[in-house]
């Protein structure tokens, strides 16, 4: 693909525009956005996907994996994983096909039923894909939790729920142990031990159960649960800004929106090598790690190991990777080791390059087309979503800074507090009409909540952005305290949480604050107890405690203590006031607060 650069006065700025040159080799799945959205009705694309009943049941398993079988696909490779050692194993979709059956069988013969809930807290191991995909195949739900996560995360979410079975490792059982008393629903832990040793047991009155075991004592054979479009699939807590996570409900119908997003955007081809950096904790790992990669009948690289820049490189140079999705944050850090590194590995195999989480500003775009000669294509979207809704297509022009446009069949529109469309160039809420095929079905026990999240049938997204006179999305930053760091979502209200719970902490108030490199940091203002005093060991000792009892992710970088907290007469900490005064911006009204 050729690119010419020009430029474009968008609103009060110059922005560049890159223009596409196409090719015939440059094979697009999508080669007109616009006639394509102005005709779209998603009941055209039905026959994209698998169906028992044609726009009535599936199962979004189906679609992914058995729907393969008895195609060329089947002796495909499916998933190409490689472990922080190097090991390397390779699943084609045959494979997939058995062993997620043997484990629908494993979850049958433990008892699971159509709506159970059955939860993965696992490292990115094979076992991810095998076991999420058997459960689909019950009809129980699927959660994923990020391994990162410490026993008040755990908690939370598996007992907000009442999680039967948690999928786990050796390594992070532990800390479903630490917490098992307090989940009366959790029956089983399946226990993954790819080295074969782990003996069943039963601690605190729940059984752990050796993976392998389980698996060579049932057949490959399984007839999947018939779902209709809008039966749940999987489940995902995911913070807000305010309370505790919620459990955001996905339906099988999102089958349909995952496999044209991954066609249209990601512009999957058969034979062409997919790298999605996602973890399956979060909702892009699902989607586009899992999901929308299986439906399409790609290979896609699954990598153990954490973030590595020369790691990176090198994957992309052995596997050939052709498509590369990834977020903002692994971008400046991949920038941060310079253009002198990226030159001795050979990058010529990516085609299409995607970002995804943060803004993604213009400065990793230019960086990314000096080093990978391609330009980083945008996509915005949620967990609430389900899919891609606001992205830069392959056959469109970039205007380097914005989201892009809308996918077919999303209306998306800027509105105000009471969901009324805003003219371009307004900024207000980025908001969705409601009823798409992924669109978060319900927000588990808590129908208030999601109620409260729709306006005059738009759902409002909580981000705040404006629409140029093309139709192309800019974002501008949030409506609420909502934290994005390293491009994973962190409610303030969670690590607030976290830490009173330290002795020497009275109150605390967190909030995001600017990085250049993780977009934001979780920096927190506390009130120490009487008796303690503010040295480097106790603030130490701190993120400790909330590394633990949260996240690995979620803890405070920065901890300054304060003397009191500003808040309102009814006693609601004003988080907003302590971001005004950390980044030296007016404070806005103060009439609320008590002085
Ligand atoms: O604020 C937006 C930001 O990430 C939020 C959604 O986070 P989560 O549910 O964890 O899903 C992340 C990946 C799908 C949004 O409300 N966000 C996501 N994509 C972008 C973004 N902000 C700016 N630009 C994006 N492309």
């Amino acid at each position: 693909m050729k690119y010419e650069i020009k430029k474009e006065q968008v609103h009060d700025t110059t922005v560049d525009v890159v223009k596409k040159m196409l090719e015939s080799s440059d094979k697009l799945n999508l080669k007109d956005y616009d006639a394509t959205y102005k005709n779209f009705r998603w009941e055209d694309y039905y026959d994209e996907i698998k169906w028992f009943e044609r726009g009535k049941t599936l199962n979004m398993a189906v679609n992914a994996v058995d729907k393969h079988i008895g195609t060329p696909v089947e002796n495909k490779i499916a998933v190409i994983w490689e472990s922080k050692d190097g090991n390397v194993e390779k699943y084609t979709y045959k494979q997939l096909y058995e062993l997620s059956n043997r484990f629908a069988n494993v979850l049958a013969k433990l008892g699971i039923n159509k709506g159970d809930r059955v939860f993965l807290f696992l490292p990115r191991i094979p076992e991810v894909h095998i076991t999420f995909i058997g459960i689909l195949k019950t009809g129980a739900i699927a959660g994923t939790l990020f391994s990162a996560f410490g026993y008040d995360a755990l908690k939370d979410r598996l007992g907000h729920c009442d999680a039967r079975v948690v999928i786990t490792t050796p390594d992070l059982l532990e800390r479903v142990e630490h917490i098992a008393e307090d989940l009366p629903a959790l029956e089983y832990m399946i226990v993954v031990d790819r080295e074969g040793k782990f003996e069943d047991k039963e601690v605190k009155g729940k059984k752990e159960l050796n993976y392998s075991s389980l698996m060579s004592d049932v057949p490959a054979e399984y007839n999947p649960m018939m779902m209709n479009v809008d039966d749940p699939a999987y489940i995902l807590y995911t913070s807000g800004s305010t309370g505790k996570p919620k459990g955001v409900v996905h339906v099988h119908g999102g089958a349909l929106i995952q496999h044209l997003t991954g066609k249209w955007v990601l512009n999957f081809n058969s034979d062409d090598m997919y790298w999605c950096t996602a973890d399956h904790g979060w909702v892009t790992g699902v989607v586009y790690v899992i999901l929308s990669p299986l439906s399409n009948g790609m290979t896609t690289l699954f990598y153990e190991g954490r973030f590595d820049s020369e790691k990176w490189y090198s994957l992309i140079e052995k596997y050939k990777v052709n498509i590369f999705y990834t977020a903002p944050t692994a971008i400046r850090m991949l920038m941060k080791y310079g253009d002198e590194l990226p030159k001795k590995y050979d990058l010529s195999s990516l085609k299409h390059i995607y970002s995804v989480g943060e803004p993604l500003n213009p400065e990793p775009i230019r960086w990314g087309y000096e080093v990978f000669g391609r330009y980083f294509h945008d996509t915005w979207w949620q967990t609430e979503t389900g899919a891609q809704m606001i992205v830069n297509f392959p056959c469109m022009d970039i205007k380097i800074g914005s989201m892009g446009k809308p996918f077919p069949g999303i209306i998306a529109g800027i509105v105000d507090d009471d969901g009324n469309e805003l003219p371009p160039y307004q900024e207000g809420n980025l908001a969705l009409k409601r009823g798409w095929p992924s669109m978060v079905k319900e927000f588990w026990n808590n129908p208030k909540k999601y109620e409260s999240v729709f306006k005059n049938g738009w759902y409002i997204t909580g981000d705040m952005a404006y629409k140029d006179n093309d139709g192309y999305y800019w974002f501008m930053g949030r409506s609420d305290d909502l934290i994005m760091t390293a491009g994973e979502r962190v409610g303030p209200f969670e690590v607030e949480s976290a830490l009173i719970d330290h002795d020497a902490v009275n109150e605390a108030a967190v909030i995001g604050k600017p990085d250049p490199e993780r977009g934001q940091i979780i920096k927190a203002f506390v009130v120490l107890n009487k008796g303690y005093e503010n040295t480097p060991e106790l603030l130490d000792d701190i993120k400790r405690f909330v590394k633990q009892h949260l996240a690995g992710h979620a803890y405070p970088r920065e901890i300054e203590i304060v003397d009191s907290l500003p808040k309102t007469r009814s006693g609601k900490i004003m988080r907003r006031v302590l971001r005004a005064k950390e980044l030296g911006l007016p404070i806005g009204d103060l009439s609320t607060m008590v002085k």
